[in-house]
């Protein structure tokens, strides 16, 4: 009790502050997305998510050294297909824009850990992240689709598969799909907790993913439910998800939180396009200081209980470090 007990002690110098605070981000626990469209000599701004453009391969070359020099050690990587139908087949076409982008990045970068965002919604004409039939989203008839998808990304080089389609089973469908194939060793880095959220409203025109009729909701979860997401990983976890995702993150820190306490896998959290977007919008303004934010905005998520955090932010903070260290 006070006057014996005096938090403002250990506050004094910013030495102090650093030997006592309880979480640090490094850059090994960030992974960068990028997405990747079919073509040449393409770098295409997205309005929506400031700072971040669509890339064709060869471009995209020249963009993974420069965020690999700021200390970018994860990439997850969405493919844009030139060609889509309503089964999604440019997904698991070994010449699939993602396959020839996985292929090319893994020769030029081995040394960076390829993630593959495993989902058929950028592929398939109609938006949604399965197969339809009518107007609803056939859950077991996107599962063969989608553990091919996996092999064509495991083949063409992904260190790990990040399936975000939310279909039931899916985990399980891709671990045995990609055991047979003989990629026991291809890790899955299950989007576990998936909310339908309109905190992806900049990623539509990112990923020109946006469905043609209807909503996700059928297959998202419904942001009003907490425990839910906990039988969600623990599904995941037991058909062989070996990392779990939340998504979005700043909006679910109670479920990140949960989810923590709850399993022993790596938890990571999804800081998605809207996080990225107001941030950027409002230190474009000059209404909060972007470095400050963005790292308070990581250290929230950390403190919640994310081992990994995948941020459009990553090199920039990357940067941010080698500054201050320099
Ligand atoms: C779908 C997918 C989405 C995101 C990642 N994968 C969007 C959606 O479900 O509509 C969102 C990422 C972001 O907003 O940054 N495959």
């Amino acid at each position: 009790m006070f006057p014996i007990q005096r938090l403002r002690r250990l506050r004094q110098t910013a030495a102090l502050r650093d030997l006592v605070q309880e979480r640090w981000l490094a850059m090994g626990q960030l992974v960068y997305p990028i997405f990747i469209r079919a073509g040449s000599d393409q770098k295409i701004p997205i309005r929506s998510m400031p700072g971040i453009y669509q890339w064709s391969v060869d471009r995209a070359l020249e963009h993974l050294a420069v965020v690999q020099a700021m200390g970018v050690r994860a990439v997850l990587v969405f493919g844009i297909p030139a060609h889509k139908d309503p089964l999604g087949s440019e997904a698991y076409d070994p010449n699939g824009v993602i396959q020839v982008a996985l292929k090319k990045f893994k020769e030029h970068f081995p040394g960076l850990i390829w993630i593959a965002d495993l989902c058929l919604c950028e592929y398939t004409d109609h938006g949604h992240c399965g197969v339809l039939r009518g107007k609803t989203v056939d859950n077991d008839a996107s599962l063969d689709l989608l553990a091919r998808t996996a092999v064509a990304q495991a083949s063409a080089g992904a260190d790990l598969v990040a399936p975000s389609d939310m279909m039931d089973g899916r985990v399980g469908a891709i671990r045995r799909a990609l055991d047979e194939e003989g990629f026991e060793n291809i890790s899955i880095m299950s989007y576990a907790v998936k909310y339908a959220s309109a905190f992806y409203g900049p990623f539509r025109e990112a990923a020109e993913n946006t469905p043609e009729f209807g909503d996700r909701k059928s297959y998202q979860m419904n942001p009003a439910n907490r425990r839910e997401a906990l039988r969600e990983v623990d599904l995941d976890i037991a058909e062989g998800a070996d990392i779990v995702i939340v998504k979005p993150a700043m909006p679910y820190l109670d479920v990140l939180s949960d989810v923590k306490a709850r399993v022993n896998v790596p938890v990571a959290a999804y800081q998605v396009s809207g996080e990225y977007s107001m941030i950027m919008a409002a230190t474009q303004h000059g209404w909060m200081d972007e470095r400050a934010v963005v790292e308070e905005s990581l250290l929230g998520m950390r403190r919640a209980g994310a081992d990994i955090i995948i941020t459009y932010f990553a090199p920039r903070y990357g940067q941010w470090l080698q500054q201050k260290k320099g």
